[in-house]
């Protein structure tokens, strides 16, 4: 796990449910993929006990954990687009302006939480959430169907696809890795 886990959890009373779980409806079949995935689910869950916890220090840490959370969904859309821009994925451009249209509505609606105009962080972790997932439970399971149905066919292996993308985790607290292809 690539974030400081441990740094913030301490800081977090709260201890309630999570707002997403894990699990087969989100599942791409693709290993790196999931991983990334799994990351958000974890990223979202530190968001959200953090904005719950009514701690004062986990507070002034929300605001690091929601940067953290943006600057993970951004490299993880481009190392999304870079697997299904090399492997000729026929929607890749419409993938893309769906990553590009989410990625917008997130800044505008985190610079309107940041102003204090719009959400309370309990709505605007939600609000993320629902976003965040409905993406990855709709529209990357299309894209997991015609990578396993590429595998299938013999075209594709899961050793090739480690292989043809080639960003590296990003380092906690650090801006998101640089892709290596235009997107
Ligand atoms: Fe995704
Ligand atoms: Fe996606």
């Amino acid at each position: 796990m690539i974030t400081k886990k441990d740094e913030i959890d301490d800081l977090i009373d709260d201890r309630g449910p999570d707002i997403v779980t894990w699990g087969p409806k989100y599942a791409t079949g693709i290993k790196l993929m999931d991983r990334q995935h799994e990351e958000l689910v974890f990223l979202t869950n530190q968001l959200y006990h953090a904005c719950l916890s009514g701690n004062e220090i986990a507070e002034k840490k929300f605001k690091d954990a929601m940067k953290r959370m943006v600057d993970y969904v951004h490299f993880h859309f481009g190392t999304e687009q870079q697997l299904l821009q090399k492997i000729g994925y026929p929607h890749y451009i419409e993938h893309k302006k769906m990553h590009d249209d989410l990625i917008r509505s997130i800044l505008e609606a985190a610079k309107e939480f940041n102003e204090g105009r719009k959400f309370v962080p309990n709505h605007f972790v939600r609000t993320l959430k629902d976003w965040i997932f409905g993406h990855i439970g709709i529209e990357d399971k299309n894209y997991a169907e015609y990578v396993a149905e590429q595998k299938k066919k013999g075209r594709l292996t899961e050793e090739e696809i480690n292989k043809i993308v080639t960003i590296a985790e990003p380092p906690a607290d650090s801006a998101p890795a640089k892709t290596t292809s235009k997107q």
